[in-house]
């Protein structure tokens, strides 16, 4: 099957490394076959060319509008023959141009257990509520802002004493874990989108847990 994922960023790209790793260890049967951000600065960019993979700078400033950027994005990546496209710490709304192009095959990673602190700053909007468990999801993009479909979601605690940075930290760790695996499952099929639920029928559910 092996298909082609492209994976956009804006700047640290740990997320992109666990894909990276993924990839290369077995545990996914995918190709990154391109590597987006919209900052030219993002330090992604070299771990995807220290990876053997394209990397491309493709800033937003010089799209008049958001969905010319999007259509922009849409033609690298249907160029690379990608079908799955992967968000990690892409800062960027993304808007019908895109999400009609690949439809329930957009990703993105969010530093919370979804419905909670959707938008910026996840890990300090669950400091500032006082939440005692906070975690990951990642969900499928629609246009509603981290509000699509939830494939998969992992608790992780607040400790007494934390930081948004510490908290970060621990969430980033399950990050790193549940983004190949949500990836993989979603390659291997036997799943569906019902109204807003994702679905997975029990082999995939199986196979997403070893
Ligand atoms: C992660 O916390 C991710 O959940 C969020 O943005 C951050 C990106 O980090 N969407 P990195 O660039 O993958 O290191």
């Amino acid at each position: 099957m092996n298909p082609r994922l492209g994976v956009l960023i804006s700047g640290r790209g740990s997320n992109l490394q666990a894909l990276i790793d993924a990839t290369a260890d077995g545990r996914l049967d995918a190709t990154i076959a391109i590597v987006i951000s919209n900052r030219a600065d993002a330090a992604g960019l070299q771990r995807a060319r220290a990876a053997g993979i394209e990397a491309l700078a493709l800033p937003h400033g010089g799209y008049a509008t958001r969905d010319d950027y999007d259509r922009a994005l849409v033609k690298e990546l249907q160029a690379r023959g990608v079908s799955l496209v992967c968000l990690a710490g892409f800062m960027r709304l993304v808007g019908a141009p895109l999400i009609d192009a690949f439809p329930n095959r957009i990703l993105n990673i969010h530093p919370s257990l979804l419905p909670a602190f959707p938008g910026r700053d996840a890990q300090q909007q669950a400091i500032e509520h006082g939440v005692k468990v906070s975690g990951v999801t990642v969900h499928l993009v629609t246009t509603e802002l981290d509000g699509g479909p939830i494939i998969i979601q992992r608790a992780v605690p607040v400790m007494p004493g934390d930081t948004a940075e510490t908290l970060a930290a621990r969430i980033l760790e399950e990050e790193h874990r549940v983004y190949p695996e949500a990836v993989r499952l979603i390659v291997n099929g036997g799943w569906r989108v019902d109204g807003r639920r994702f679905v997975a029928d029990a082999r995939s559910q199986i196979s997403a847990s070893t």
